[in-house]
């Protein structure tokens, strides 16, 4: 059985006093849940922040939104692996839509974050999906596929497995349109049979495949009820405590 992991990208969001409220809430509404992992993402600002914060909890790991490959040296306006480790970070974003649509981010460059990430000991979610224009013109497959493929390249079973997959369709990110969870599961079930192909059986069915693009309380059981979704990465609806709390209660719920 696959954990399922639930992460909030805060993304451009949230300064250290509104992290601070969003914890003091968070905090008290989650108690010490700990039937699926969960991870808070703030901005590279935020994190030490969130980290004293989450200083006395077990039960949710910080995760940052993007990183650099190389591990010092004159890359103004960067940040290494080793930094994010000093802050207790855990997991790495790479390869968000934005970070590819916005700031040139090729299958390449999230390959070189990939791995040294996994070189550093950070677990990398590693983002991939199509385009509405790739999903009409009948490009799923061949986009996810080529994503998968380039971003994971290199990757040993054992670093496959510390990989997490987030599964966004540009088309459902911050739009308020979600993928229908048959949809979504199609696709998740297509990223599966492609991570066996590029390792094992046995590797692939223990990766988990997050979904993400508008996930909210009322679609959250749902989507993460088919087979293949393992969690969620949850951009607008994590900035509200009771909101994030309420999609975690919800994957809970599938628990039992
Ligand atoms: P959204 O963002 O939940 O606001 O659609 C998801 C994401 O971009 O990770």
């Amino acid at each position: 059985m696959r954990k399922k992991i639930i992460a909030a990208n805060w993304k451009m969001n949230m300064t250290q006093g509104e992290s601070d409220s969003f914890l003091e809430t968070f905090l008290l509404e989650i108690g010490d849940e700990k039937r699926v992992d969960i991870v808070l993402v703030p901005p590279f600002t935020a994190l030490a922040r969130v980290s004293d914060g989450l200083s006395k909890v077990q039960n949710i790991k910080l995760g940052a939104q993007n990183m650099h490959w190389e591990k010092s040296g004159a890359f103004t306006g960067e940040i290494s692996a080793e930094m994010l480790r000093e802050l207790f970070v855990r997991f790495v974003v790479l390869g968000h839509s934005e970070r590819r649509s916005l700031f040139g981010e090729t299958d390449e460059i999230v390959n070189k974050k990939t791995k040294a990430a996994l070189e550093a000991s950070l677990k990398p979610i590693v983002c991939i999906g199509e385009t509405l224009a790739e999903r009409d013109g009948g490009q799923v497959e061949q986009v996810l596929e080529r994503q998968l493929r380039g971003s994971l390249a290199g990757l040993s079973p054992q670093q496959l497995d510390d990989t997490v997959i987030a599964y966004e369709p540009v088309w459902a990110i911050g739009t308020g349109r979600t993928a229908s969870p048959a949809q979504a599961q199609e696709a998740h079930a297509f990223i599966r049979g492609i991570l066996a192909a590029m390792s094992d059986n046995a590797t692939a069915e223990k990766i988990r495949i997050q979904y993400g693009g508008s996930v909210k309380p009322a679609n959250t059981a749902e989507l993460l009820g088919q087979a293949d979704i393992d969690g969620a990465l949850v951009g607008g609806a994590s900035l509200d405590p009771r909101g994030f709390t309420e999609i975690i209660k919800q994957a809970c719920t599938l628990l039992g």
